[in-house]
């Protein structure tokens, strides 16, 4: 596959990155490729490298060494990062990095005005986002007083406002109850645009994904390198989803 196959959305090849001041590689010759059509899932260890592999998608972590290509062009500066980021749904891991604004009508059009929307028209599709993800009911409340699973809605809520291009989630799910989680599987199995979920509920990966990756030693695993499935039998990691090697 060439870097301007129009199938290909994002690409990265031979990334290394280590944490400045750090001499460990998070990220060690790792290669993804999100392609149109891909819903792929992320389970992995905790400190594996997930959430910093998505930030050095989005260039907020700048690899040591390696390819990012996005939408078909390479990007290496800050420059070339901009026009990209607003095209790119990422789902903070922590809520409160990405809610900033006072109300959470505010905040879910905070994306849409950015992006050139009038207030008019910014403030009709953060309602029509609020709705969709049934949370119209917050629209005045403040959203630092929000409790952790209604800031997951609302940051969900900014992103999907965005209208955008591919989605990178980073645990979508964490502090949700059931009944909201199954209107997320919902919104995402309706969904049209590629995306890479992380998450550690092997259930909820497996409703709204095809594959299922997993990383180790800074490197992507695909699913025909790992079994991750659910069975039972006795032995310390009981019914929960597990990796046999
Ligand atoms: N700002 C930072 N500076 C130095 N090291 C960091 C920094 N952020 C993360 N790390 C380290 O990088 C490694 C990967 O962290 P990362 O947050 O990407 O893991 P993760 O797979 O997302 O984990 P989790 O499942 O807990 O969210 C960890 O060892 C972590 O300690
Ligand atoms: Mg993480």
């Amino acid at each position: 596959m060439t870097v301007n196959d129009p199938i290909n959305v994002i690409r990265l090849e031979d990334i290394c990155y280590a944490y400045p001041g750090t001499d460990t590689n998070v990220l060690n010759h790792l290669d993804l490729e999100i392609n149109k059509g891909h819903r792929i899932g992320m389970m992995a260890p905790n400190g594996s490298g997930k959430t910093t592999l998505l930030h050095v998608i989005m260039g907020l972590c700048r690899p040591d060494s390696g390819t990012i290509t996005i939408f078909g062009k390479v990007l290496k500066e800050e420059k070339d990062f901009v026009p990209v980021r607003s095209k790119i749904g990422l789902l903070f891991q922590d809520s409160d990095d990405q809610l900033f604004c006072p109300t959470v009508l505010d905040d879910v059009a905070f994306g849409p005005l950015n992006l050139g929307f009038s207030r008019e028209d910014a403030i009709d599709i953060a309602r029509m986002t609020l709705e969709r993800l049934g949370i119209e009911a917050f629209e005045r409340h403040i959203t630092h007083r929000l409790s952790g699973g209604q800031k997951r809605l609302v940051a969900m809520a900014a992103v999907l406002a965005m209208g955008p291009d591919v989605l990178l989630l980073d645990e979508p799910t964490a502090g949700l109850d059931n009944k909201v989680q199954k209107k997320l599987i919902h919104i995402l199995n309706r969904l049209d645009i590629p995306y890479f979920v992380i998450s550690h509920e092997f259930d909820f990966v497996s409703s709204v994904t095809d594959r299922i990756y997993s990383m180790e030693n800074g490197r992507i695993l695909k699913d025909d390198e790992i079994h991750i499935h659910r069975h039972e039998h006795v032995h310390k990691h009981g019914r929960h989803p597990h990796i046999h090697k």
